[in-house]
């Protein structure tokens, strides 16, 4: 069985709530079972470019509810290149490392599968950390149950002005390919409509359902566009419609990088802590190229290969019932 002694540790990819308690599992599991651990700053770009320092139980004191992560991130081009892999190879056995824990999301997973095949003496584990929640493998990815949160509250805020004039919103999420904080948000905020990428969405349907609305005495009206919906975006949409409805008070609203900051929520909290204190005892009991995700309340693993799979990946059916009957 593969053996191993020092354990590097990264962020890659957008920043999501949940990664710095993650990251002070992974280390403190680590040092629990006699393993060096080191940190290694901006994602694979602290490896190509040699940046790294060894942590310790006090590295990672009271980040609990720091949102970002302590290590930094990044979304790093060169490592897609073999010279940029070769490097961060080469980097990383200078220093003894024989594991990595890797968080992050699709593009992160992508490169650790690509490093691990060429590299097989590193034993890779993947967490899924993203705000998009599009991982298989995991009902739930770090930093999805925060963001969804803070959109929530941006929005009930909107609602209350919007109410207020009696206007209409168009509220951009994030999500370029992933409607899932689209999704739980409009559904929590009563949203009229919500656009996702998953989904098309007639505009003359959105359109007819909004003036029935203001039929039915809607004094406001929240639409939800995820930031990678297919219709021009929140401000094409939020066009077309106007060219329809002349007399109705249109309002553009994009939330944008709000939604990646903030303290983490107590579920994103234990998600991490769960997640990196089972990243690393896989790692010991000689596991590689797996991701460690959450489902049905267990923590359990699925080849990197397979948390990728994004035609497997389905948003719920019974959200996306319930999202055209509830707000009616
Ligand atoms: O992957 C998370 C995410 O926040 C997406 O929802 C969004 O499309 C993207 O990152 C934005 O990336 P950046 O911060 O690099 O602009």
């Amino acid at each position: 069985m593969r053996k191993i002694s020092k354990i590097g540790v990264l962020t890659s990819g957008g920043d999501a709530p949940g990664m710095n308690p993650c990251i002070r599992a992974v280390v403190r599991t680590a040092l629990y079972n006699g393993l060096e651990v080191v940190g290694i700053r901006q994602g694979y770009k602290g490896l190509i470019d040699n940046d790294m320092y060894e942590m310790d139980r006090r590295s990672v004191s009271n980040i609990l509810n720091l949102g970002g992560t302590i290590l930094k991130t990044a979304r790093c081009l060169p490592f897609k290149t073999d010279e940029g892999m070769e490097q961060a190879y080469q980097h990383a056995k200078a220093r003894g490392i024989d594991a990595l824990v890797v968080i992050g999301g699709d593009g992160t997973f992508t490169g650790a599968l690509r490093f691990s095949r060429k590299y097989p003496d590193i034993a890779v584990m993947g967490v899924p950390g993203t705000i998009d929640n599009d991982l298989c493998g995991s009902t739930y990815t770090l930093g999805f149950d925060t963001a969804t949160n803070t959109v929530i509250q941006a929005i009930d805020k909107i609602r209350d002005t919007a109410d207020a004039h009696d206007r209409l919103f168009f509220i951009e999420v994030m999500g370029r390919d992933s409607g899932a904080i689209a999704l739980r948000a409009g559904i929590s905020c009563g949203a009229e409509a919500i656009l996702l990428p998953e989904r098309a969405t007639a505009i003359d349907d959105l359109i007819a359902n909004l003036k029935e609305g203001h039929m039915n005495k809607k004094s406001s009206s929240i639409v939800i566009v995820a930031e990678g919906d297919k219709n021009g975006g929140v401000y094409g949409v939020a066009k077309a419609v106007q060219q329809e409805v002349k007399n109705y008070d249109i309002k553009v609203t994009i939330l944008g990088h709000l939604q990646r900051g903030g303290a983490p929520s107590s579920f994103d909290r234990i998600l991490g802590s769960r997640l990196g204190f089972a990243a690393v005892n896989a790692l010991i009991a000689g596991e590689s190229q797996k991701m460690v995700g959450l489902q049905a309340n267990h923590i359990l693993m699925t080849d990197l290969e397979a948390a990728l799979n994004q035609h497997e990946f389905k948003l719920e059916e019974d959200l996306l019932q319930m999202m055209d009957i509830l707000s009616i």
